[in-house]
């Protein structure tokens, strides 16, 4: 009897026993962790799919101030537990994730207690550590972390080097013993054809991991904080009772399977947001891109793009176009010389007052931006003050900006990627939530997952995003660059990448351009996820073509389903997404500089007849020459139909599937 008792409340907590205590598999059987401490104590695990070693024996482990936690452990306890939930996100690439995995929970004792936990998951495999708490609280310093991972056969890693500003650089693919070091994530062609992504989930005061390169090997490296503030190489202060963020490895037999996985949000703690109702996916546009094409000025002065007057025609705009809302980028005092933001300040032809009562009038919301020009500690003395001042006017999404790669925080200038930096990212996402705000975050660290925590973190940069095609002097980003993203930084979380260039002419950097056609900006849409989602051009320049933005009217960005139909990374895409409030689906297909052709079934479709309305290139359209050339058509489809798609160079497809 007592026997049953216990199976019972241990089922009911998802505790089972382990077969073995020291391996868990995932509930298809296919991946399988098997944890080891090796003849002098170090812990080691193995990772195993189908049968066939991936990660052969790794070690673990962490350098402390006053205590090495790489060896000399052995094992006090192992236990091993299950979950199989079905949560709903608040918005998402889709409506529900199901969570599945088993964990072993290993317990060790060393020149310290640490606790490892693995999870095995039918998309990969995770582990995090434990530094457990005995009696009070103890402070800790993390100088370094020994995790690693020794792939049994070399893959080719897309990843972007750990020094790229802002991670604002181009991903390149190399074998990653020919590759020196990378921010964190990168996405991994395996030798046997499958794929993998290898990432951390639920960064929580932290550094963030960059990886190293050896042989075979990655390494991780911890964002230290800088030295000039602590002679000692700190990577994290942490106490007793810490949990560190999750390492993560998505392992996929296909493309379509590694950016169908949802393992990283599944790392993460549940919405800890009561009333969600605020928070709101829209798209919007903005004063912005007349900023970078250098036809607008942030200060005030003859071309100030921020003015009452501009306003309030983008404004209209919006609500005639099905726009939710509009960004302001230079409304408030600090632009000339970007030695102090105020947050609460407009420029005098900027009225405030009237634009909040425009947009109730109009429904459509204003988005704030707070450029901090690296000052995140001033920002967050003021924050509350600002989102008060921003919520006083009916404000509930906030952009913000830490232009600079050394930030100015509350523990003096750090990377923003040190544990200082995200220390000051998490109180502006938990400070907003309060204030019912919404954050898109500019020059953010790599995202890991934490919106499903905070659903207000809808968006972030941390990616060479449209601007550069604006003023970089390269020329602007090779065509390829958008073929990438879906599969590297977007896995990393939604991108404000700004698509929907509609005037390729660059004036300033004649040189300079967007590498697309109109059609390819349009595709984007669907292709690079983002709930806030910006169309960046000006409305002038949407308005000289009218039939193509309809598409961007329609578009949603807030998805039941998304699936990949077929792709190639740094090559091609092809999308498809069902919107979460109507019957109607979207697809989106891109190519690199190579024109394609592609027949695409539509049996992702649900019953019954679409009307198909197809936005693709013209006969004579490429990128460098005619990217302005297209062709809008209708169809009648179901899904026992197939499309055939022909994308130019730099070209792409729009398709609205419209539920008949
Ligand atoms: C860089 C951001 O990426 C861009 O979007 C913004 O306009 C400028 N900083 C100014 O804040």
């Amino acid at each position: 009897m007592k026997k049953l008792i216990y199976l019972l409340i241990f089922s009911l907590l998802g505790i089972v026993s382990c077969s073995r205590p020291d391996e868990v598999t995932s509930p298809d059987g296919r991946n399988h962790i098997h944890f080891e401490l090796t003849a002098d104590g170090t812990p080691t695990y193995t990772v195993v799919r189908d049968g066939k070693t991936v990660i052969e024996p790794s070690a673990l482990g962490f350098v402390l101030e006053n205590a090495d936690l790489t060896r000399g452990f052995e094992v006090k306890n192992s236990y091993c537990s299950s979950l199989d939930e079905t949560w709903t996100q608040v918005w998402g690439e889709e409506r529900d994730v199901r969570n599945h995995y088993n964990e072993l929970v290993v317990e060790l004792k060393g020149e310290r207690l640490l606790t490892i936990c693995f999870r095995a998951y039918d998309d990969g495999v995770a582990l995090r550590y434990i530094f457990p708490r005995e009696g009070d609280a103890e402070a800790l310093t993390v100088t370094d972390e020994k995790t690693e991972y020794r792939f049994a056969e070399e893959p080719e890693a897309w990843s972007i080097g750990w020094r790229t500003s802002y991670y604002e650089g181009l991903w390149k693919k190399a074998p990653i013993s020919e590759k020196d070091t990378a921010c964190s994530p990168i996405t991994l062609e395996m030798a046997n054809g499958t794929y993998a992504f290898l990432h951390e989930a639920a960064l929580t005061d932290f550094p963030a991991q960059a990886l190293t390169f050896e042989g075979s090997k990655v390494g991780t490296y911890l964002i230290p904080w800088l030295k000039d503030r602590h002679a000692l190489d700190a990577r994290a202060y942490i106490e007793t009772g810490f949990q560190t963020p999750w390492r993560f490895l998505i392992l996929a037999d296909n493309l379509h399977d590694l950016i169908g996985s949802r393992l990283m949000l599944n790392l993460n703690e549940p919405c800890q947001i009561e009333d969600t109702s605020w928070i709101r996916p829209m798209k919007f546009i903005g004063i912005w891109w007349g900023m970078h094409m250098e036809s607008m000025t942030w200060k005030q002065g003859p071309i100030h793009g921020a003015t009452t007057t501009n306003m309030t025609r983008y404004m209209q705009f919006a609500k005639e176009h099905n726009i939710g809302g509009v960004l302001a980028e230079g409304w408030n005092l600090g632009w000339e010389d970007w030695s102090r933001f105020y947050m609460t300040r407009p420029y005098d032809d900027y009225d405030i007052d009237s634009i909040s009562r425009l947009s109730a009038e109009l429904g459509v919301e204003v988005i704030g931006h707070n450029e901090t020009g690296g000052n995140a500690a001033l920002y967050e003395t003021e924050l509350e003050e600002a989102y008060a001042y921003h919520q006083e006017h009916g404000i509930h999404a906030i952009k913000t900006g830490y232009v600079s790669p050394i930030i100015r925080t509350l523990d003096g200038p750090q990377y923003n990627r040190s544990q200082s930096g995200v220390r000051h990212y998490r109180k502006v996402i938990e400070t907003a939530a309060k204030y019912h705000i919404a954050i898109d975050n500019h020059e953010p660290v790599m995202p890991t997952g934490l919106q499903r925590t905070f659903p207000n973190l809808m968006t972030q940069e941390g990616v060479r995003g449209q601007e550069w095609n604006a003023w970089s002097r390269d020329g602007g980003s090779p065509c390829e660059h958008v073929t990438v993203l879906p599969f590297t930084r977007v896995m990393a979380g939604p991108v404000d990448y700004t698509p929907g260039v509609f005037a390729f002419e660059n004036p300033v950097y004649p040189q300079t351009r967007v590498h697309s056609t109109l059609m390819n900006q349009l595709a984007l849409f669907v292709v690079i996820y983002s709930p806030l989602q910006m169309a960046c051009d000006l409305p002038e320049n949407y308005m000289k073509h009218p039939d193509a933005f309809r598409f961007i009217e329609h578009v949603p960005c807030d998805w039941s389903k998304s699936t990949l139909l077929d792709g190639k990374i740094g090559d091609y895409v092809v999308m498809a997404r069902r919107d979460r409030n109507s019957d109607n689906w979207y697809l989106g297909a891109i190519t690199d500089e190579q024109a394609r052709e592609f027949t695409v079934s539509l049996d992702f479709l649900d019953e019954g007849n679409y009307t198909a309305i197809i936005y693709r290139d013209g006969d004579g359209a490429d990128w460098e020459n005619a990217p302005y050339d297209y062709q809008i058509e209708e169809k009648t489809v179901n899904k026992a139909d197939s499309l055939t798609l022909r994308l130019a160079t730099g070209g792409g497809c729009a398709i609205e599937f419209v539920k008949m």
